[in-house]
């Protein structure tokens, strides 16, 4: 699995960017005083240490199904449940949470409309299912550079454009069809600065997610030519990368 790293590499890799997502979607929740929130795919906490700030550690739980993020998100957010479980097999009775969210998630998961049910099943009735995923399609991902770069190398790599949820409309499609009703969509954006390419290439060395363990899988050659057709693509930086992602909700 190429979520099977340590904490710390996913927080260089993608972490930089989960963390201000996080905010834009918790603002985009509703969240008021007393309700629980379940995070699936909590990774190490991004998402999950925004709901404990605003709804109170104990009033929110995490799932996911990588130990070595299990382990870091129980570190780092004393007083949160964090249980080692997928998405399709949520282990909690009907209706208990009023905000069932998964961020950066649905692309990963091995059956997304059997995961949405679930999602939707765990929710309290009138209780909001929210999800999001950058926007491959649309060339908007944070790794959208680094995948042009890749495909230029190596035709055939996954450029995570065919996962669900990576285009406008399939998440609010896939909540529909999970059951929810009122179902809105929106883009999220965020920018990241790198100070040199440098900063910005090294979290793609640590074989985090599709990008990092399909350069994992590579040869010294064809890493270093992917790496200076980045640079080539990038300049030497600051290097500004804006992300967008689409985010679907609807009331259970
Ligand atoms: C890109 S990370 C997002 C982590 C976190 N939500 C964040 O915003 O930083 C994707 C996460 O989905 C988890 N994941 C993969 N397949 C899953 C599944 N079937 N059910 C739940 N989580 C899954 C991975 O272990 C990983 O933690």
């Amino acid at each position: 699995m190429s979520f099977h790293v340590a904490a710390t590499a996913y927080d260089r890799f993608m972490g930089r960017f989960s963390r201000p997502l996080s905010t834009e979607f918790a603002d985009w929740l509703d969240l008021r005083d007393g309700q629980k929130a379940l995070d699936v795919g909590c990774g190490p906490g991004a998402l999950t240490e925004v709901l404990a700030d605003r709804l109170g550690a104990a009033s929110v739980t995490g799932v996911d199904p990588s130990e070595p993020f299990v382990d870091a998100a129980r570190e780092r957010l004393p007083g949160v449940t964090v249980v080692q479980a997928s998405a399709e097999s949520l282990p909690f009775d009907d209706g208990v949470f009023d905000r069932t969210v998964a961020q950066l998630v649905v692309h990963f998961m091995a059956d997304p409309p059997a995961a949405l049910r679930e999602m939707n099943r765990v929710t309290r009735e009138r209780g909001v299912v929210a999800v999001n995923v950058w926007d491959f399609e649309g060339g908007r991902a944070p790794q959208s550079m680094f995948f042009t770069a890749l495909l230029s190398v190596v035709p055939d790599a996954d450029d995570e454009v065919g996962r669900a949820g990576a285009r406008r409309g399939e998440l609010a499609a896939l909540l529909r069809d999970a059951g929810c009703r009122d179902v809105e969509e929106a883009e999220l954006a965020v920018t990241v600065t790198s100070p040199s390419f440098d900063e910005w290439w090294e979290p793609y060395t640590l074989g985090v997610g599709p990008a990092g363990a399909q350069l994992a899988k590579l040869g010294e050659d064809a890493r270093s030519e992917v790496r200076e057709r980045c640079r080539e693509l990038l300049g030497d930086g600051p290097i500004h990368t804006p992300a967008t992602a689409w985010a679907a909700k609807g009331t259970r």
